[in-house]
């Protein structure tokens, strides 16, 4: 099969391209924004170095043949898309249609890269959060993600391309930057790593999902191929785990000592936060493997080396 990543330089990327099966043919389309150009060169993979906005990417795309497209390639950053929602929306629409054009001209199968964030803030009573659950982003980060699921719907009914929605929980892991979605661990990992201190904005008792990135890629590849297609799954853990346990965690792996400073709670912070993992289980096939411990046990190893 050929499979086509577009953001393969990235974190998440990172992890996927490790994952795919050698069988596989795979190429890689990314401009460098937030990835690692120069580690992709070493990994065994073809490497379109470009800017999905640019349209001449699509032909680009078309020739390499492609079966699946796994598109993570994105503004990633919450804040950013405040400052410059249109600056998120060229990345993550137009950017997009780029490349559900080619998809739709080459008949391949679009993988998408969504996120918790389409949700929005959501009653505890409706914890964990289901798939079908009414879709309010509160940043337009989110709401440009949850453009691009209503283009593949749109895409599936008058062009019959195949899709699959992924929206990943917290995703941790090696190699992580601390720009993007979910960079808790990754900037707390770094500071550890450094001997500096940490904060908890708030009192440490809000929650997330935390899901291992090896996982998450994990899911991607099932998502490549399963037969339940041109629907969306949740790929999270489903557990919440509290700031202050994670930071317990992460202090016995890391066999530091660790007293976090506490400030005050962020503007826009939810509280709680877990997905429901049922449908990925059930449609996919597909559970996380990798613990919270172990999973910072390899973070924090990474970012304690580097
Ligand atoms: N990390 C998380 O917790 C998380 C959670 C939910 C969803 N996601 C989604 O998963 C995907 C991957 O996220 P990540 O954490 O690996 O981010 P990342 O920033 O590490 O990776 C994004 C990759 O896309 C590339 N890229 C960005 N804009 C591009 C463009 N216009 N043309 C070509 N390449 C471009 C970057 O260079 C980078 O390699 C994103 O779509 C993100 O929205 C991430």
């Amino acid at each position: 099969m050929n499979v086509l990543v577009t953001g393969g330089a990235g974190f998440i990327g990172s992890h996927l391209i490790g994952k795919i099966e050698k069988k596989h043919i795979v190429t890689v389309v990314d401009n460098g924004y937030t990835g690692d150009i120069i580690r992709m060169r070493t990994c065994d993979v073809n490497l379109i170095k470009k800017n999905v906005c640019d349209q001449k990417i699509v032909k680009q795309i078309v020739d390499e043949k492609p079966n699946v497209i796994v598109h993570l390639a994105a503004q990633t950053m919450v804040d950013s898309s405040i400052k410059d929602p249109v600056f998120d929306a060229s990345e993550n629409i137009m950017g997009t249609l780029n490349v559900l054009e080619a998809a739709r001209q080459c008949g391949a199968r679009v993988v998408f890269a969504s996120t918790a964030a389409a949700y929005g803030d959501v009653l505890e009573d409706d914890l964990p959060v289901v798939e079908s659950q009414e879709l309010s982003p509160q940043s337009f980060y989110g709401l440009t993600k949850v453009g691009v699921e209503k283009y593949l719907e749109l895409y599936h009914r008058h062009y019959g391309l195949d899709y699959v929605i992924c929206r990943f929980a917290n995703v941790y892991g090696e190699r992580q930057g601390d720009t993007g979605e979910g960079g808790v661990i990754s900037i707390f990992a770094k500071r550890i790593a450094a001997g500096k201190d940490i904060t908890i904005y708030g009192d440490g008792t809000q929650t997330r999902d935390f899901v291992y990135a090896g996982d998450i890629a994990s899911g991607i590849c099932k998502a490549m191929t399963t037969e339940n297609v041109n629907t969306v799954y949740n790929l999270s853990t489903q557990t919440e785990t509290s700031l202050l346990d994670l930071v317990k965690i992460m202090g016995k792996v890391s066999g530091c000592d660790i007293v976090p400073k506490f400030g005050s709670v962020r503007e826009g912070d939810i509280y709680r936060s877990m997905l429901s993992n049922q449908k990925a289980k059930e449609g996919l096939g597909w559970e996380p493997q990798v613990s919270l411990t172990d999973g910072l046990r390899r973070t924090m190893a990474y970012f304690q080396g580097n």
